[in-house]
């Protein structure tokens, strides 16, 4: 029988990889001109850091993650998200010490056991950004300014997109918005699907993110977090909203956004493709100004967003590639073609000289004719046929033949790689 790959996890062969390497090229110089440093973390975890950073009634914690006992019965899980764990990691190794904002990124595999469709996997990748450490909403304009040029790097047109954008407010103002949603749903309570009437009793948050239509329907006409803002959670929201113009960048007000992770707290924001139908988030973030604490570490503000490859990948994948994904295919430039079998030790050498200076060479290791060799060759796009056989070993020297001019030469051994190189300039 044969063994297949896990539903919902996929393999990413080398003709689609190309356009992965590119889009994670540009997302990493993209990151790094905006002041974002690398941080790679885990991606197994203590199961805890996610039942209290994301939170218990989440359905990524509760339904979708991935959780088992290590042999010694610890239970971990495989991380679903990265921000609880950047966070983690910025408390456990003190990087709050250094003062100012730390600015990070990640880009890495993240796994949700959910039922998969066109831009929903169990397992994904997630590029993402976290500011930590600063209050000002100019951080967060920052942040959904870098969303945007993400976008704009790749191509993507401003009019595919659209930002969604809401304040959830603070932990003091969300027990009146949580009891003003209550005291909507429960004359709608038998309207809402099972999962939703669990919601009315832990978190009736959680009912505005349901997909179930009947539940949307009710959701449509409940109140709206922006209406139960303190003065502070107001003020920051309309800062911002000022420097949105100021950038010039569209946004829609949606308060149904409250987005699938409890650690938000004022701005929560997502950027959505107009082509990607039901799974329509390319990105999604917010501030978390409470998850520091939650994990045990200092009180520090945070914003940040994370957006998912494969979607990106689809929305792409759509037009022709562009031209700087070609430079990443590294066929051979030469291609070696040893007469005889007593030459392949030379022939081994001379590749072995060609790559070490940088030259993208290769040749045929499965026994084929000559004639088929050189069809290969061209077939692979290599520049340069490069013959060796009895008389070049004789002479010290290699055959060299343009596959483009068919023009022929002999090389010494010892000038080949300046020779490749020289040719190569003159193009
Ligand atoms: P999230 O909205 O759960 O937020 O995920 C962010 C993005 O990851 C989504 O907008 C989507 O593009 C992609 N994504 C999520 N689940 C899947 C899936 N099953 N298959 C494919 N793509 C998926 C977070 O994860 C937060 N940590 C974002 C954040 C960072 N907030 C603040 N900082």
């Amino acid at each position: 029988m044969k063994v297949e790959a896990v539903r919902g996890m996929t393999d990413i062969l080398p003709e689609e990889a190309v356009l992965w390497q590119y889009v994670e090229a540009e997302i990493r110089e993209a990151v790094a001109i905006y002041g974002y440093r690398e941080i790679r973390t885990p991606i197994v975890e203590r199961a805890e850091l996610f039942a209290r950073g994301v939170g218990e009634t989440t359905d990524i914690v509760h339904k979708e993650m991935y959780v088992f006992p290590d042999k010694k019965g610890q239970m971990l899980a495989l991380r679903p998200e990265a921000t609880a764990s950047v966070v983690r990691a910025y408390i456990e190794h003190g990087l709050y010490a250094k003062g100012g904002v730390a600015k990070l990124y990640y880009l890495g595999p993240m796994f949700r056991y959910e039922k998969p469709q066109k831009g929903r996997k169990r397992q994904f990748h997630q590029y993402g950004v976290e500011a930590l450490g600063s209050l000002d909403p100019a951080l967060d304009a920052e942040v959904i300014d870098l969303a945007w040029y993400i976008m704009e790097r790749l191509g993507l047109r401003r009019e595919g997109l659209f930002l969604r954008l809401n304040s959830i407010g603070c932990p003091e103002d969300r027990p009146r918005f949580r009891e003003a949603l209550r005291e909507y749903f429960l004359p709608h309570r038998e309207e809402l699907c099972p999962d939703c009437k669990r919601r009315l009793e832990e978190n009736p948050l959680r009912i505005l993110d349901c997909k179930v239509p009947t539940c949307r329907e009710v959701a449509a006409g409940a109140p709206r977090s922006l209406d139960h803002l303190c003065s502070g959670c107001r003020e920051h929201f309309e800062r911002l909203l000022g420097y949105l113009d100021a950038l010039g960048l569209a946004h829609e007000l949606d308060p149904k956004l409250v987005r699938g992770l409890d650690y938000y707290t004022r701005t929560v924001f997502e950027l959505a493709s107009r082509d990607l139908g039901a799974q329509d988030a390319l990105l999604g973030g917010g501030r978390y100004d409470g998850l520091a604490e939650a994990l045990g570490g200092p009180p520090t503000p945070g914003v940040g967003f994370a957006g998912g490859l494969e979607r990106l990948i689809l929305v792409l994948g759509e037009r022709e590639p562009p031209d700087k994904c070609f430079r990443l295919i590294t066929g051979p430039t030469v291609y070696l073609l040893p007469v005889g079998e007593g030459e392949v030790t030379e022939a081994l050498r001379i590749l072995a000289q060609l790559r070490r200076a940088g030259i993208p060479a290769d040749m045929d290791y499965a026994g084929r004719s000559l004639r088929k060799r050189l069809q290969v060759a061209s077939q692979l796009g290599a520049r340069y046929a490069l013959f060796f056989g009895e008389e070049e070993r004789a002479r010290g020297a290699a055959k060299v033949r343009d596959l483009g001019t068919g023009h022929e030469e002999y090389v010494p051994l010892g000038e080949l790689v300046s020779y490749l190189r020289g040719r190569s300039r003159r193009r």
